[in-house]
């Protein structure tokens, strides 16, 4: 089957996007959809009939259907893990499982006694809302509340700190006054350092200015290791528990949405959760062959493995989703930046492309360049809200204009005798426009794939964030690797554990060159400081 999508690859390179809508009238049409809030358009991707038949040919021999139904149902499918990894089950309105019911409930109950000032028992209220987490534990609830707080009042300001550089705690606190603060410890492990590290030092920044008896008021603990939390001190009241069975880059729909939940009350975060099901929806139950979500999913392992495109640009012309691209780093390039299969042999195919972007229109006057002329092979993703959330319909306009013309010009890109003739027609001379029009021609024929909703919201941000979820599940299917573990990540925390003992230590034997020349200058630094 991957035989014939090699065939297809080969084929398509003698044939251009233009062609293709050429050849067909209603190719537009025919590769777009709506699915929940959202509509997608992918006829500006490489695809035709025969590509489609080849993909859901592959699709067929990866079992692709029956597969997505064993995760939906929570079959183990993290095998090397030994876990279920149905986060779907997170956003069902009906039908919860026990332990989901009882992490809303413990949601909703705070959240409502949040709006109401009767938690928690601080000697102020609380203003600011910081969340300690990183990774799943972060990226999501920040998209949430950067997206929200452009369309949403918020009850408190929200802040976060991930990463172990005291930099980035030292900036949070220098915001934040003692008595009115809430931290939110977010990690489903309660063990990782970075996390452990910041809440340790919150915890000491609060012990220093209120009463010790106090402090644990001020903390909540989310995790699905609720003994680690309690043996660290955190109330029972103030732990929620989510199930282990929820993988760190699909936990926002959890209780690591919390913050969301304070900020913006309940109702929002079950909008958003609304906006998920509504992709589950069409995901599970459409059959494969008109089913968009699972079509964009197709056209990710399309790209990447037969069309040789290893990178893939998140350009959200939404202000309010600009931190898509990063939520989507750690959800595609953590589950598929693999090259091992489930069974444990080696992928035959390029899996996850680098997944990188920014707001639009920041993104044109800095590497849209690249993405016009370069020599990468690059497949686009624009995310357009077709209303503003703000009162300024005619910016917005200017906005849709931008989003729309790129992709175009991405598509038909510029014919170099085209160029000559208009420089001609300004009365340039021949020999400098024939150069000139070298340096301005645009080959076009790249791909792009339009995600557009009525306006941002909290439905349509839950929609956008499960379909890439499916995305990643469908793509993983077809490369039949594991997209629930990332084992590619511990080595180099176990390795920070060896170099901060040499750091002590000053024994560096077993390093190289390069590292013990870097220890020795960081030495000295700290021989200087002392
Ligand atoms: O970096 C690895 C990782 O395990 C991610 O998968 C996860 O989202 C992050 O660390 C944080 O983990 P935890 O929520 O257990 O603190």
């Amino acid at each position: 089957m991957a035989e014939s999508l090699s065939r297809e690859a080969a084929r398509m390179q003698n044939i251009s996007l233009v062609d293709l809508f050429q050849r067909e009238q209603a190719r537009g049409a025919r590769y777009s959809g709506e699915v929940g809030p959202l509509f997608l358009d992918y006829s500006k991707q490489h695809i035709d009939t025969a590509v489609a038949k080849a993909l859901l040919d592959f699709a067929e021999t990866r079992e692709l259907a029956p597969r997505l139904q064993d995760i939906a149902v929570g079959r183990v499918v993290n095998t090397s893990e030994g876990r279920a990894a149905c986060h779907n089950r997170l956003r069902a309105s009906t039908d919860l499982p026990a332990p989901v019911r009882d992490m809303r409930a413990a949601m909703a109950a705070m959240a409502a006694a949040f709006a109401g000032g009767e938690w928690p028992r601080t000697a102020a209220r609380v203003t600011h809302i910081v969340n300690i987490g990183i990774g799943g534990s972060d990226l999501g609830p920040r998209l949430l509340v950067d997206a929200l707080s452009g369309i949403e009042n918020a009850a408190a300001t929200v802040e976060f700190i991930a990463n172990i550089d005291p930099a980035n705690l030292q900036r949070v606190l220098q915001r934040c006054n003692p008595a009115s603060t809430l931290f939110i410890v977010s990690s489903k492990s309660f063990s990782t350092e970075e996390t452990r590290r910041n809440a340790d030092a919150a915890w000491g920044w609060l012990a220093e200015s209120i009463p010790a008896e106090q402090v644990p008021h001020h903390f909540v603990a989310v995790t699905a290791n609720p003994d680690a939390a309690r043996a660290r001190g955190y109330r029972d009241e103030q732990i929620i528990t989510f199930p282990e069975w929820v993988g760190g880059r699909f936990s926002i729909w959890s209780a690591i949405g919390l913050p969301v939940a304070l900020a913006f009350g309940m109702d929002t975060f079950e909008n958003f959760l609304a906006g998920g099901a509504a992709i589950d929806d069409h995901a599970l139950s459409v059959e494969l062959k008109s089913n968009h979500v699972i079509a964009l999913g197709l056209l990710d392992v399309w790209n990447s493995s037969f069309l040789r495109r290893d990178s893939l640009a998140v350009l959200p012309y939404d202000h309010n989703l600009r931190l898509l691209p990063d939520y989507l780093q750690q959800l595609m390039m953590e589950s598929n930046g693999k090259s091992v299969t489930q069974s444990a042999g080696a992928v035959a195919m390029p899996t996850s492309p680098i997944v990188w972007g920014n707001d639009g229109t920041n993104g044109q006057h800095s590497f849209h360049q690249l993405l016009h002329q370069g020599t990468q092979r690059v497949s686009c993703d624009f995310l357009l809200p077709l209303a503003s959330t703000t009162p300024h319909r005619d910016q917005h306009a200017a906005l849709v204009a931008h989003c729309l013309s790129q992709s175009l010009v991405l598509m038909r890109g510029q014919a170099e005798n085209d160029v000559f003739r208009e420089l001609l027609e300004d009365g340039m001379a021949e020999s400098t426009a024939r150069e000139l029009a070298r340096h301005k021609s645009m080959s076009g024929n790249r791909p792009s794939t339009t995600i557009c909703y009525p306006r941002t919201s909290a439905e349509s941000i839950g929609a956008v964030i499960a379909l890439y979820e499916y995305r990643v599940l469908v793509a993983a299917i077809l490369w039949e690797i594991n997209p629930f573990d990332q084992w590619g990540v511990e080595l180099g925390k176990k390795v920070s554990g060896t170099i901060a003992d040499a750091m002590t230590s000053r024994d560096m034997t077993e390093f190289d060159a390069s590292t013990r020349q870097l220890l020795n200058r960081y030495y000295s630094v700290m021989d200087d400081q002392s």
